[in-house]
């Protein structure tokens, strides 16, 4: 194992042993408040960490807490569950619920959540091991340029690849290998052959989630298309990241990566189920209320733990986390049906949230939108900065749409902010080097707005 594998694998060893302290300081850094959600989750992923721990058959008996986190829009439930899977190195999905009582769902089947994470799963296995041989395949792609760019000596033509090389052509290699290194060659243009593309629309397809279609053409052309060749040029540098993909292709054991996914998607997958309250109901004879229930019966095996079939093999869904939201508006968790309530046995809430909260989430969390939009435009080397009013003035008005027109909670503060830098990302490039945000600018651009129910509705 080399050193870099070795850090890898105890870095994401040691994040699993996160104490729910540890995980809720984590979430701290990005989501203000929601104290209760945040050691519900941590709880939750600690437990199941302790699960693995447990030796002998009661390991088995052991399931994972399902959470239903209720509380209105834009208050942070999506975000406290996928800050948790990063943490936790986990693959993570989230699904409507309601999509599944869609007219015509038939087919576009619940159990395809758990297939689509295991997608995910495989490609976050496959991204880590890529790291893995970046080094490697970087190496190899190097000397493959390198035999491209100083084909071997005439004697050594005809005989085996590698071929003992004179010693000037080794020197010459090594002067072109030094070129290389400073980048002085990358614009040179080299033909390589590069495997065709023989059907991109799958690719896009999948991502969209059409997903049973891609499984089908699978089937249909027997599990791969055959890669055909065809030479391109390209410069150096594209040829250089061309080719270490490709060798890090070819250092990565694919079934390996198959069976670790698997195993992570089983064991730490987190699948987050949106709107849950939207398919709340139980007990009718007809109505769209037949329906909701038909989804919650049909999530039931799942989050009971089943067998799900997917491309990439049989996957038990006892241990995957479930973490569910909603509003709960006019509804409760005890509309659903027990079976289900069973399932989710945590439920916290998750409070509106406050003029106070928008400040702290203008400024505090390390992505805020102050911070990515004072990074935004550092790139074109304009200083941006806002004073402590402004800040003050911008989570006001943002309080205050939401009171006005329709709470969407921290989402607001997107829009607000987005109408009040519009001009200034504008003509930014062109005009200044440094601008100040003050609380009589944020008067000047949003004043007339907020006075205007109607205006705000369709602006803010
Ligand atoms: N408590 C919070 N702290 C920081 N940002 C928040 C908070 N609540 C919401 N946000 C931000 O608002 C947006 C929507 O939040 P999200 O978690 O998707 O809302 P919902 O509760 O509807 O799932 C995200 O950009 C998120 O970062
Ligand atoms: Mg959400």
């Amino acid at each position: 194992m080399t050193m870099e594998e070795k850090t890898l694998k105890k870095g994401v060893k040691s994040e699993s042993f996160l104490t729910p302290e540890q995980i809720v300081a984590h979430l701290d850094r990005y989501i203000i408040g929601q104290t209760e959600a945040k050691k519900a989750v941590a709880i939750a992923l600690r437990n199941r960490w302790r699960r693995q721990q447990v030796k002998g058959r009661i390991k088995e008996e052991i399931y994972p807490n399902n959470i239903i986190l209720i509380g209105p829009t834009g208050v942070g439930k999506t975000e406290i569950a996928r800050r948790l899977a990063r943490i936790a190195h986990a693959p993570f999905i989230k699904v409507e619920a309601s999509r599944f009582t869609e007219v015509g769902y038939v087919g576009r089947d619940v159990e395809s959540m758990v297939r689509d994470l295991v997608e995910i799963s495989v490609n976050m296995v496959r991204q880590e091991k890529t790291l893995l041989v970046a080094e490697k395949a970087k190496q190899y792609a190097e000397e493959r340029i390198l035999d491209i760019l100083l084909p071997p000596a005439p004697q050594s033509i005809g005989g085996s690849k590698i071929t003992e090389t004179t010693e000037t052509n080794k020197t010459t290699k090594e002067k072109m290998r030094n070129l290389l290194h400073q980048g002085k060659l990358d614009n040179r243009i080299v033909e390589l052959e590069v495997a065709r593309q023989s059907m991109p629309f799958i690719e896009i397809f999948s991502q969209t989630g059409i997903e049973e279609l891609s499984v089908a053409l699978e089937e249909a052309f027997g599990g791969r298309f055959p890669k055909r060749k065809k030479k391109r040029k390209m410069p150096v540098k594209e040829a250089l990241r061309y080719l270490q993909n490709e060798e890090a292709e070819k250092l990565i054991d694919m079934d390996e990566v198959i069976n670790e996914a698997r195993k992570r998607a089983a064991l730490s997958g987190i699948i987050f189920i949106d709107e849950i309250d939207k398919i709340a109901g139980t007990g009718a004879t007809s109505g769209p209320d037949v329906s909701r229930e038909g989804v919650q019966r049909d999530l039931l095996p799942i989050v009971e733990g089943s067998n799900v079939m997917t491309k990439y093999g049989m996957i038990k869904t006892n241990h995957i986390l479930f973490i569910a939201a909603g509003a709960f508006h006019n509804k409760k968790p005890s509309d659903l049906i027990p079976e289900l309530q069973g399932r989710f046995p945590i439920r916290v809430e998750l409070f509106s949230l406050s003029k106070e909260d928008f400040k702290r989430i203008l400024v505090e969390p390390e992505n805020s939108l102050i911070k990515q939009y004072i990074a935004l435009l550092e790139t074109e080397g304009v200083k941006l900065e806002f004073t402590r009013d402004a800040i003050t003035k911008i989570a006001e008005i943002a309080a205050r749409v939401n009171e006005s027109t329709e709470n969407i909670g921290a989402r607001r503060l997107h829009t607000v902010m987005t109408k009040l830098l519009e001009e200034l990302l504008y003509s930014a490039p062109s005009i200044t080097r440094k601008i100040k945000i003050t609380s009589r600018y944020v008067n000047q651009k949003l004043a007339d707005i907020v006075k205007d129910v109607d205006v705000s509705r369709y602006i803010l």
